[in-house]
């Protein structure tokens, strides 16, 4: 049998839990072998390691160990580590028949440039998604990653529409639903039979949920502050779990806001592993947060969401889901956290193809994509 080699690209922590269903269902298709690639792009057990453990995936095959660095450092430092583990090929001889890469983050823009420059082609799971705001780094990413990719597997439908828009041919784009809600269906039973609550003294429907860590919140002393303040307010009323990015943990300390998370209703948390955190989202209030894949999760388990930032690549979540953008305006934080507390908060829908089998058809897509005619007819 001929295989199809699959170089699957993982770096950052909102990676692990969109590649291990889809390496699952990867691992059904007989013809296929697939080789992980960690870029080590996220090194700290607790934003690495733990994940994989949680979520069934093997260790990685290869690991480029890039660690921290500025973008321009990072970028480079993966294209040139996986490049050379594109040319070495897969243990056993041959070469890679495709790259797979996922999200938005430094690792899958610069293993999408490796790949396509050695002439292998990349499938990008999550591809279309767009925030217009060029001043965030996943902006950047995510549109050099699809204008390189010539397989684009949508998580919802305005994804396919930007696409459209740019231009990209329809037989390239396909709509396959949310693979991190493969995930979260999968595992909300395991986590919500762990004792994360009770562990925190916290009851169900009881308390919020905070994380923040985009730049544009939180490298702004200013700006950190205010939203600090708002939390620290609302959380006298309603506890908050906050567990603390490292980023934000490094600019809370450098701003001196330490005390900001000293009121009594603060539950300030390290990060935590995928199952204690939705354990924790799936039994909140609400949730306050500038992640991506927060947005899309709090849509799928029907949980407020207010969503600090000023615009979103995900805007199902707003317009059918929970999430409403508050930017990081306190007086407009406060104002819907009065709406949720008062029980006046929008309800929201699951977004079609958010159903769990998102990996089953992206990795049919790409057998049938990527079949051994197609590859040697391109
Ligand atoms: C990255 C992604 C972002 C994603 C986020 C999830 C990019 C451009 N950004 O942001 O889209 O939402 O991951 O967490 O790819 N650090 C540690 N330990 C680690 C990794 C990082 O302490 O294991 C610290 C380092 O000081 C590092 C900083 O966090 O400089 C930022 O890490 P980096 O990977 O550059 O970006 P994130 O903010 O994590």
């Amino acid at each position: 049998m001929e295989w199809l080699q699959l170089a699957c690209v993982v770096g950052a922590r909102p990676n692990f839990m969109k590649m291990a269903p889809l390496l699952r269902a990867l691992d059904r298709h007989p013809q296929v072998r697939t080789t992980l690639v960690h870029t080590g792009q996220h090194y700290d057990a607790a934003l690495s390691e733990v994940f994989f453990d949680e979520l069934g995936m093997r260790r990685p095959d290869v690991s480029l160990e890039v660690g921290s660095g500025k973008h321009g450092q990072q970028t480079a430092r993966i294209l040139e580590r996986f490049e050379a583990v594109l040319e070495a090929g897969p243990v056993g001889g041959g070469r890679f028949d495709r790259v797979i890469v996922v999200g938005d983050v430094n690792s899958t823009l610069a293993a999408t440039l490796a790949a396509v420059k050695l002439g292998i082609p990349v499938a990008h799971v999550e591809a279309g998604l767009r925030s217009f705001d060029r001043s965030m780094p996943e902006e950047i990413n995510r549109i050099v990653t699809d204008s390189l990719s010539d397989m684009l597997l949508v998580s919802e439908p305005t994804g396919v529409a930007n696409l459209r828009r740019e231009g990209h041919s329809p037989d390239r784009i396909q709509l396959v639903g949310n693979v991190m809600i493969d995930t979260l269906r999968w595992l909300l039973p395991k986590a919500q039979a762990r004792d994360t609550l009770v562990r925190s003294g916290l009851s169900a429907r009881q308390y919020g949920v905070v994380t923040l860590h985009r730049p544009g919140n939180v490298d702004d002393g200013e700006t950190l502050a205010r939203l600090l303040e708002v939390l620290a307010d609302v959380s006298n009323e309603l506890p908050l779990a906050f567990p603390v990015h490292p980023r934000t943990r490094q600019r809370i300390e450098q701003f001196g806001l330490s005390e900001r998370l000293s009121s009594v209703g603060m539950i300030e948390l390290p990060p935590l592993g995928y199952l204690d955190f939705l354990a924790l989202t799936s039994q909140a209030r609400v949730i306050v947060t500038d992640s991506g894949g927060l947005q899309e999760e709090s849509t799928a388990l029907g949980i407020p969401c207010l969503t600090a930032r000023p615009n979103t690549e995900r805007p199902v979540t707003v317009d059918e889901g929970t999430s409403t953008l508050v930017g990081s305006d306190p007086l407009v934080l406060r104002h819907y956290l009065r709406q949720v507390l008062d029980g006046r908060y929008k309800q929201g829908r699951c977004p079609d193809y958010w159903d769990g089998h998102a990996a089953e058809r992206i990795a049919a897509a790409l057998v049938g994509e990527s079949s051994v005619e197609a590859r040697h007819a391109a």
